[in-house]
């Protein structure tokens, strides 16, 4: 996108999301960075909600991520969320496609990114349902392709 097209609000928050993530691998850079140590601790998720925390601070900006069944409560769904976390896994829904609505009568954008399990997710969230993972939490028993859970945007209309 060329620069000057770019909202001068949305040049400002831009690089706060871009600096969270960097300074997070930076933080992490040594741990990462040792040969045959297996797993590292190093969970997305995790690194997806500290790198947003500083950008929702700033802004009246709402991102998340969630998902129909949460490991952290943090991330449980709201009203809104879980209802499309329903959609998203309805055969009629085209597998995989964001949605975007304006609601509250046109004061509110929400947008939903939904997840699909890939291969490397399913250390963590795979077979065998209800056994431990690497982490300590019980597995969901996700399978490949499956829609798991969503990023979820809200932002005001002036
Ligand atoms: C190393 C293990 C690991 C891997 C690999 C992993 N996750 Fe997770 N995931 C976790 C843990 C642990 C949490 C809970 C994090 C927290 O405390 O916020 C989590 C949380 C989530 C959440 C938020 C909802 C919740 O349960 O709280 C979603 C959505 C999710 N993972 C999807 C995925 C997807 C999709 C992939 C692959 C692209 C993936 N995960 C890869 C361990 C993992």
């Amino acid at each position: 996108m060329a620069e000057e097209s770019i909202p001068p609000q949305a040049k400002k928050l831009l690089p706060v999301p871009l600096e969270a993530q960097t300074s997070i691998i930076q933080e992490r850079q040594t741990l990462t960075n040792l040969k045959g140590a297996g797993f590292k601790g190093f969970i997305p998720a995790t690194f997806g909600t500290t790198a947003s925390l500083p950008f929702r601070s700033m802004s009246d900006l709402y991102l998340r991520q969630t998902a129909s069944v949460v490991r952290n409560s943090r991330n449980t769904p709201d009203q809104y969320e879980r209802s499309i976390l329903k959609k998203f896994t309805s055969p009629s829904y085209p597998h995989g496609k964001p949605l975007a609505e304006t609601i509250d009568g046109g004061k509110k954008v929400r947008l939903m990114l939904p997840f699909c399990y890939q291969e490397h997710c399913l250390s963590c969230h795979g077979a065998l349902k209800g056994a431990r993972n690497k982490t300590g939490h019980p597995k969901e028993g996700g399978k490949l392709g499956e829609i798991d859970g969503a990023i979820s945007v809200r932002l005001y209309v002036q």
